[in-house]
């Protein structure tokens, strides 16, 4: 077998150096001894955005990106959409195995117990401005549950972390149709937890007068699978902020925060209510050729499409335009439907979009049905958040209860200014050279 090193040459000093090739990868602080001179810091790797960089070992979530797989804990996406349910997938992913009848049972149980929050949640949900955006909503409530849960800070004791998941699986939901019912000035439906976890979900959305709220099963059975495909992503930006915030030891309530704040923003979770806002802006078929020169000509982006590990078909898109058939049969058909197909068959035939690898991702579909199922636009990334929770919570302790789990750190390359002397104020001139404002 050939040996597993890298040679590298410094041609700065000449001297030659044997790295130790693991898994694939060299280490980085293996290129610390890299020096060209006695006072050198060392080599760095410069890698922003983290493009080719293993921040850690996990077991939980595999992607092909060119073969357009996706596995959580080595079952395949594809399998677990058609048979599972959340709960299951949310054990499975958080534990490792898939559970025996009557261990899900028992986390089924233990998930539905917690789905109650303290009262006071509502009197500082009621203190958001009406308009206020649901996630933005969800941030600070889901910060704020750490501090009723004290006990919550004990991260290494590992019945605390159980409880701890418990809660936060259960208790996102109600947090995230409470901040719906806040936006539509509607009183706040308590969990039934005679429900479904996702029949649940929908209970507290819509319920009205009605004394006993029934969910519609393809609406649940469709929503339960989109959660399901949202599980959890590998080493994504909000796993990445779940677990470097979580490396400072902090709670998991306000790691799961930073986690829902990086799920925010538009290149991330925030993409289906970009990709479904796009789709209405285009407005027609006839208007998806200009759409399209527009984006080859780098005005816009294409929401929806695109991604830094897929460069094949997303395997969740396909899922996703199945259910989608599924739930317009209840709902009608949504009329963005057409000009998403349109979007894709133009975008797959095109140079640009071969050339870069663009294909549709999880958020081009499913803000169509969520539309169709009712959910106003600013809830989709919320919808996302409650999916990815359990895929949050298992990176989370799976960095927790890793050995060589260190806090996120990372280096830097300065190009500031050099060091220099104090100006006192009444010397200083306006708009110094490079001053900024
Ligand atoms: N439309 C048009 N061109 C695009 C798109 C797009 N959606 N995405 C990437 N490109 C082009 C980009 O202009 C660049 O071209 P060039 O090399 O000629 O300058 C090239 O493809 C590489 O783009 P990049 O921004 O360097 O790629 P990245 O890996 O850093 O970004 C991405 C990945 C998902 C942020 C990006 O594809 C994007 O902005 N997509 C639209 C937003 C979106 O759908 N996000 C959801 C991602 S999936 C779910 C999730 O993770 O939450």
């Amino acid at each position: 077998m050939a040996q597993q090193t890298l040679t590298v040459t410094d041609n700065r000093t000449g001297k030659r150096y044997e790295l130790p090739i693991t898994a694939g990868s060299v280490r980085a602080m293996d290129l610390r001894q890299i020096k060209a001179g006695p006072d050198d810091f060392g080599l760095m790797s410069y890698d922003p955005g983290f493009t080719n960089t293993a921040a850690c070992r996990s077991a939980v979530t595999f992607i092909d990106g060119d073969k357009g797989l996706l596995w959580y804990r080595g079952y395949p996406i594809e399998q677990l959409a058609e048979q599972s349910t959340f709960l299951e997938v949310a054990y499975l992913i958080i534990k490792g195995e898939l559970p025996t009848a009557s261990r899900l049972k028992e986390f089924v149980r233990n998930i539905t117990v917690h789905t109650i929050l303290h009262e006071n949640i509502k009197t500082f949900i009621d203190g958001f401005h009406y308009d206020a955006h649901p996630m933005g909503i969800l941030v600070s409530t889901v910060a704020a549950l750490s501090t009723f849960y004290p006990d919550a800070k004990k991260i290494f004791d590992p019945e605390s972390r159980k409880v701890q998941v418990h809660r936060l699986v259960a208790k996102m939901p109600t947090l995230a149709a409470f901040a719906y019912r806040h936006s539509v000035g509607m009183p706040y439906a308590y969990p039934d937890n005679d429900l479904s976890y996702t029949g649940n979900f929908l209970n507290m959305m819509t319920k009205k007068t009605e004394l006993k709220y029934v969910p519609h099963p393809v609406l649940e059975r469709a929503l339960d699978v989109l959660f399901i495909l949202h599980a959890d992503h590998e080493q994504n930006c909000s796993a990445n902020a779940m677990r470097s915030v979580g490396s400072s030891n902090v709670d998991p309530y306000s790691a799961v925060a930073a986690a829902t704040a990086a799920l925010y923003g538009p290149l991330h979770g925030g993409a289906n209510e970009a990709a479904l806002r796009m789709l209405t802006e285009i407005g027609s078929v006839a208007n998806v050729p200009a759409y399209i020169k527009r984006v080859k000509a780098g005005e816009i982006r294409l929401q929806g499409f695109g991604h830094r590990v897929y460069k094949n078909y997303d395997p969740r898109a396909k899922v996703i335009k199945r259910i989608a058939d599924q739930v317009f049969e209840v709902t009608g058909k949504s009329p963005l439907i057409d000009i998403a197909l349109e979007l894709e068959r133009i975008a797959l035939a095109d140079d640009y979009f071969i050339s870069h690898r663009l294909y549709p991702n999880v958020d081009f579909y499913s803000g169509i049905i969520y539309q169709a199922m009712g959910f106003p636009l600013d809830m989709f990334p919320v919808l996302f958040a409650i999916g990815r929770t359990p895929g949050w919570l298992a990176q989370w302790q799976e960095m927790l209860t890793d050995e060589e789990t260190r806090i996120a750190r990372p280096r830097q390359i300065y190009t500031g200014a050099d060091g220099r002397d104090y100006v006192p104020l009444a010397r200083r001139t306006d708009d110094p050279v490079g001053a900024t404002h």
